[in-house]
């Protein structure tokens, strides 16, 4: 089985989010499995000086602005995984983030710039441009890749399969109906039927409209975004897929994600052995400035500071969580308000609140690590990963019930906790009260040690491993190449 990956992030690259930390996981998950999977990928500068042995696979002239396009196929560091290298130095190699700018405006030429990751893809997965590997199956991340659906819908000679995964539909890659022209593809693609939504282009419906397959990154994700509340106005098309569509839960990467090996960590723990978890909250109260308290329960945060994660709830439940005597640390950054209502918040309550704008791995494996509860109440979210790693960490995720999140924690509700089922703390409404209501509810368990730590060992054995959503990501790209009825 060979399969083409295409999407914008890789951990440990490039990451703006969950999807590099899936990317990076994936193939190689697959790969253990016996598969054969390469990823094409665009030549930003981390992704052309990292990837070893970089061959050049063939040399294409002008292609969407850029002058000259190489494709180059080399080994992803830290795995052993081929990945293609899309090297248009014109859209690529630049300073700044794989989709904004440093000073975070979206680049001007993002529609030339993710054309040409789809029609790369495309063309790799019809054959033509490496002569000595061809995929079964081309599978397309995000709004990103999506385009590559479309192209290899329009090559009538392409045997490889697509499909398509959404790891959120909220960021569709909307443009111009006039860019429409630069894409190369017949003109009756831009029609209510194919691309065009609303009067604009949409790369995300590309991907909805002509993958063979559509899967989101939960169960419950695929069911909400056939809804209007989640569909993002996609709704009607994801329902007009009927069956095409389903859920795949992400995984958490054990290699990356593990305390019982994770060298950043003050110390090392295991279900087995906890003690080193203690430790690692001292520490961390210790970086962060709060006070070195053992017993006061500490929450933490790590995300991107956008609507979608829900953290005005956060910020409005405050007073309440900070009467009861808790700690909050928030890590991330987006949003300037956000940024600096948490950044206040620190500011107003020295010792009890404390915050760091910016993104920093290491940081965030502190503070999953050295957090009691990790917090995370969005308004929607597709998987989240960050509560899976608070489940193998022993840090208990409290979320809101909605996509992901509500497939991967067990509230911690009197039968779950009598059947030993529990694994967190869920609420439903996204308002402060319903948020409150469950802090109030796992402070109450923290108060009990004994049933905090059976929630604890409980959290930790779950197993969301890669290895599973590998199986079925495979039984699915099987499904694709068998003869259809
Ligand atoms: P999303 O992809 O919507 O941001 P996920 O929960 O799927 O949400 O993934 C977020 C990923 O990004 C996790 O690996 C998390 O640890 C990481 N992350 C988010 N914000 C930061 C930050 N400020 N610093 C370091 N890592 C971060
Ligand atoms: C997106 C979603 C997040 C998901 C991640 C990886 O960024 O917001 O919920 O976990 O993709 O699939």
């Amino acid at each position: 089985m060979r399969v083409l990956h295409a999407a914008a992030e890789v951990f440990p690259l490039v990451k703006t989010g969950g999807l590099a930390d899936v990317v990076g996981a994936l193939p190689r998950a697959l790969v253990r499995q016996g598969a054969d999977v390469r990823l094409v990928l665009p030549g930003y500068p981390a992704i052309v000086d990292a990837v070893l042995h970089q061959k050049t696979v063939v040399e294409l002239g002008p292609l969407f602005g850029a002058g000259r396009v190489m494709l180059r196929l080399g080994t992803m560091p830290y795995s052993h995984v081929k990945a293609y290298v899309v090297d248009a130095p014109w859209l690529y190699r630049r300073a700044g983030g794989p989709y904004q700018a440093a000073d975070g405006s979206e680049w001007p030429d993002n529609l030339q710039r993710f054309a040409l990751l789809g029609w790369m893809a495309a063309h790799l997965a019809a054959g033509e441009l490496d002569p000595d590997w061809m995929p079964d199956v081309l599978h397309a991340h995000d709004w990103h890749a999506a385009l590559a659906c479309a192209y290899m819908s329009a090559h009538p000679g392409t045997t490889a399969a697509s499909v398509f995964t959404v790891h959120n539909l909220a960021y569709q890659g909307l443009f111009s109906p006039h860019d429409f022209a630069q894409l190369g593809l017949p003109l009756h693609f831009m029609q209510s039927h194919g691309v065009e939504f609303h009067g604009q282009l949409s790369f995300m419906k590309a991907g909805l409209k002509y993958a063979r397959r559509v899967t989101t990154v939960s169960p419950n994700y695929a069911r909400e975004i056939a809804t209007h509340e989640f569909g993002c106005g996609l709704d009607g098309v994801i329902r007009s897929r009927g069956g095409d569509v389903s859920g795949i839960l992400n995984g958490v990467d054990g290699e990356v994600w593990n305390p019982a090996t994770d060298s950043g960590l003050a110390a090392r723990y295991s279900a087995a052995d906890l003690a080193g978890k203690p430790r690692n909250k001292a520490a961390l109260q210790k970086e962060m400035g709060l006070a070195a308290k053992p017993g006061v329960p500490l929450f933490g945060v790590v995300s991107r500071l956008t609507a979608q994660k829900g953290l005005d709830l956060v910020l409005a439940a405050l007073p309440a969580l900070l009467r009861q005597g808790a700690q909050l640390v928030v890590q991330g950054s987006g949003d300037p308000v956000l940024e600096a209502a948490f950044s206040a918040a620190a500011h107003a309550h020295p010792g009890q609140v404390a915050v760091r704008v910016g993104y920093d791995e290491s940081l965030a494996h502190r503070l999953i690590a050295g957090a009691d509860v990790i917090l995370v109440p969005s308004r929607f979210e597709p998987c989240g990963l960050t509560q899976l790693y608070g489940l193998r960490y022993g840090t208990l995720p409290l979320v809101r019930r909605v996509g992901g999140l509500a497939d991967t924690v067990v509230d911690a509700d009197e039968g779950a906790l009598r059947e030993g089922r529990a694994t967190g703390f869920a609420f439903d409404a996204a308002t402060p009260a319903a948020l409150e209501a469950a802090i109030e509810r796992a402070l109450a368990l923290y108060a009990q040690p004994q049933r905090w730590r059976a929630l604890m060992l409980s959290a930790m054995a779950q197993d969301f491993s890669w290895d599973g959503a590998a199986d079925r990501y495979l039984g699915l790209y099987r499904s694709l190449l068998s003869p259809r009825e």
